[in-house]
Parts: C-alpha cells; structure tokens; sequence
C-alpha cells in the first residue's frame, strides 16, 4: 500500500496534533516532538496552552528539562484553536472519558473533536483515539463522524483505535517503553498507525479491529479493580478473623507460579480503574449481558472509604475516644503514592466522611498544597513530631515515600495505616493499626 503519509512518517516531516494536554497528552506530546516530529498541541485549556508555550511543566511523568528543549527547538508549540488540525497529517485524541453522575460514559470530548476534524483535517490524514472507552466508540464515533462528512476510512482518512497504558509515577515505565496495542478500522488504517507509532515506542502489536484494541484497554482496567476488590473483600474477612492480610498476601505470594498479589487499600482512584470498568457494563447492556464482576467489584471498591471510617471509630474507641471532635491528621491525599493526581482519590470520600462524623481534620501531603471539601478549605501541614503528638490519630491514606514513618509511629498517639507504609519500620508498632 502507498501513501504519500509514509514517506511523511519516515522521513519524519509528517506534522502532529495532539488534542488534550493532560496526563496522556502532555506526555505523548513532547515524545513525539523529541522523536523530531513538528507537534501541535491543542487543549481547550487555554491556561494549559499558555503553560505549554511558556516551557512550564505540570506533569510529573514529564522532564522539565525535555519540555523546555522541544519549546525552545520550537518542535512543539499549543494552542487553543482548532484551526491548527489544518496544519496536522497524524491526529492523536487524548480527552477526558469521564462518568456522568449516573455511571454512565461521557464521550462528549470525543464527539467535539470529532466535528473539530470534520471542518478541518485535510485527506491523507492518521487519526488515532488514545482515551480509554467502551468497544465500538472508534468506530460509532470517529468512523461514523468522518464517514458522514464524504471521508472513506484507508482511503482518504487512516483511522486507528491505540490505547494509552501510561501508569502516572511509575520510574520504569513511560510513554516510550509501554507497550502499545493498535487496532485499525480497515488493514491500511492498521499498517498506517502501526508505521507511525514504530517511529518512538518500543513495540507495538498490532489487533485486527478497532474494536479489540478497546476492549483489551478496558479489560486491562477491570482486570485490576476486580483484583483489587477481592483483596479488599478477603481485608474486610480477615480483619473480622484477626487475621493480617498482608501476611497472607505475603505468604501466598511466595507461590512460584498462578499468583499475582494485589493490595488492599482505602479505596481505588485515578482517572481509570474507578471509570473505565463502568463504560464496558454500561456497553455490555446494549447486548442483553449484565457484567456482574464490574458492578460487584465497583461495589467492594466503593464501600472500603466507609469500612476505613467505621475501622476508626473502633480503634478510637481503644482510648475511649469518640470520632466526633477527635483530632485526625490524614497524612497523603493523592489517589496514589508519590504522584500530585487527586483525581477520584478514595481520600476525598474518607475524609467526607470524617467531616459528617465531626471530626476535626488536617492534613500533611506535599502534594497537594491545598483541598478543599464541601466548601471547606484545608492546607496541608508541615509534618513535624509536635503535629503529630496534636493529633489523636493519624490515618495514612496515601503512603508517600518521603513520609518518615519512624517519626510517625514514635510521635502520633495512634497510627491507622490504610497502606501498610510502616512496614519498613523496625521493632514494635504497638500504636499502629492496619486494615486488618
Ligand atoms: N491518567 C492516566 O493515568 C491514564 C492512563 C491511561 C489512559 N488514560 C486515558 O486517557 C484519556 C485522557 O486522560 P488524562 O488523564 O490525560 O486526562 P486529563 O484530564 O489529564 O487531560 C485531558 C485534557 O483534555 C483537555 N480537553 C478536554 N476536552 C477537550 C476538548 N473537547 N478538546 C480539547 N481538549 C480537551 C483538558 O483540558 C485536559 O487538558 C482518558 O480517556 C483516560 O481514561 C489516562
């Protein structure tokens, strides 16, 4: 097959576009400008798009220093203005896919950009979805949309579906080392995407449609919360037994073969594992199926901010203490450990809690300078041994690797360890209390 576009990506003159600068994007961005590729990055956020421009970082998965080379070698420059996908050969969507209130997929970014494309892209053009969503949005959406404006997929449009697998704060595994599954509308479509991405990421595999590749995606994600929810639910059996769960994760780990270990936790966060599960129950309905692992794992997930609450109503209880006017310093707030993601972090919903129950909270998380709940701002403290002997119990909800736990433990009256964090402290932890 012969396209004018693969000489563009070899010879890297192709210019790109990438929609949405956030987590995915902003990463995805600077790689490809650093790969030597001229990048347009495009977010409605005109705050982002200024940062963008000004060689200013706000992702912690990106390098200062990289952003601020492809700024300067002006490989990459953003805008707010859809009018740049004229410019763009490869378009690459990163948007949000959030739930509505009820739990129910919000493709309206994707469906924004879409009609964005119609008016602008020009023929012999790449588009890849990134965002993670149901089976069949590529093609209902994107396929369907471009189709409509007289646009024939492999021929005048290449259209792919490539999941993003990015895991925020992971020191091994980023955006160019993750490997990549693509899936394309028709077979040149696939053989298009597949040449670009072979251009910066370290392998690639290639599915037969659109649709797989989606599914694999979001079979990733429920794959983890319904392992997550069976520790938390084996937690929850443990803890009525006395029996320390992560003893036994420990110890069943030790199996040389057949077994992943999970942990339990306060809950699950982030834009993905609280999400993406619901947009396949919510797609399996059109086809007469209830997935009853999704919602039975959502439900698990969901209860452990009030198991963590109700676990600490029982350990104040110890002290004859009540939780209404105890002082409690919750000590990480982001959805997980050493990243400044508060998105969906199961710290929000506990510390709602507390605030019902009339605790009186503060907090130290370095970052997360400031939070606020129901209209209530908090800013979080310098984490000192006299804060710590303030407080009537410190809860670790996010175990952040530069809390130092040995002063925890010797300075805090009571530790509710939600992440077992003090493990790695030596000798007795009589005050410290873990899920189970
Ligand atoms: N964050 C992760 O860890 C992760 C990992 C893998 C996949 N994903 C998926 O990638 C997608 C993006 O996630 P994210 O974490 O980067 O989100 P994000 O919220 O960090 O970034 C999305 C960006 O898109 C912009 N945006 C929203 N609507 C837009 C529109 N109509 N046009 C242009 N820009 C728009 C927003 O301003 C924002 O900057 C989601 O589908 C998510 O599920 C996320």
């Amino acid at each position: 097959m012969s396209s004018p576009l693969f000489e563009k990506i070899l010879n890297r003159t192709a210019k790109i576009g990438v929609v949405g600068l956030g987590y995915v994007g902003l990463p995805l961005a600077v790689l490809q400008a650093k790969t030597g590729f001229q990048v347009y990055g495009i977010d409605e956020a005109q705050q982002k798009v200024d940062l963008v421009n000004q060689g200013k970082n706000y992702i912690s998965d990106v390098d200062d220093g990289e952003l601020h080379d492809v700024i300067q070698k002006k490989l990459l420059s953003a805008t707010s203005d859809f009018g740049a996908l004229k410019e763009c050969d490869i378009v690459l969507i990163c948007v949000p896919t959030p739930l509505t209130p009820n739990k129910e997929p919000d493709v309206r970014a994707i469906v924004k950009v879409t009609e964005h494309l119609a008016t602008h892209i020009h023929p012999d053009t790449l588009v890849v979805l990134e965002s993670t969503t149901y089976p069949g949005t590529t093609e209902e959406i994107i396929h369907q949309g471009l189709s409509a404006c007289g646009l024939t997929a492999g021929k005048d449009v290449f259209i792919a579906f490539s999941p993003e697998r990015v895991d925020p704060g992971n020191a091994s595994f980023k955006t160019h080392n993750t490997f990549k599954l693509v899936g394309g509308i028709t077979p040149p479509c696939l053989e298009v995407a597949k040449t670009f991405y072979e251009q910066s990421i370290v392998k690639i595999f290639p599915v037969s449609s659109t649709q797989v590749a989606e599914m694999a995606k979001v079979f990733e994600n429920v794959f983890r919360s319904v392992n997550i929810a069976l520790v938390n639910e084996l937690t929850l059996l443990c803890d009525r037994m006395g029996i320390n769960a992560y003893e036994v994760i420990d110890a069943a780990a030790t199996k040389n073969f057949g077994f992943m270990p999970f942990y339990p936790g306060p809950g699950v966060g982030g834009h993905c594992i609280p999400l993406d599960p619901y947009y396949l129950a919510w797609k399996s309905k059109e086809y007469d199926l209830h997935t009853r692992f999704i919602e039975l794992a959502g439900e698990i997930n969901e209860n452990m901010p009030y198991f963590v609450v109700s676990k600490l109503q029982r350990i104040l209880n110890t002290r004859k203490h009540c939780l209404n006017g105890a002082t409690i310093l919750v000590l990480g707030v982001t959805y997980k450990a050493d990243i400044e993601d508060p998105r969906e972090s199961p710290a929000t919903k506990v510390m709602e809690l507390l605030q019902q129950e009339g605790a009186h909270l503060i907090y130290a998380d370095p970052f997360t300078p400031t939070l606020t709940l129901n209209g209530t701002q908090y800013e979080s403290q310098e984490l000192t041994a006299s804060l710590l002997r303030a407080c009537d119990c410190a809860l670790i909800l996010t175990a952040h690797s530069v809390f130092d736990y040995d002063v925890i433990i010797q300075n805090a009256s009571l530790v509710f360890d939600t992440r077992n964090g003090t493990r790695q402290v030596q000798g007795m932890k009589e005050n410290v209390w873990l899920l189970s």
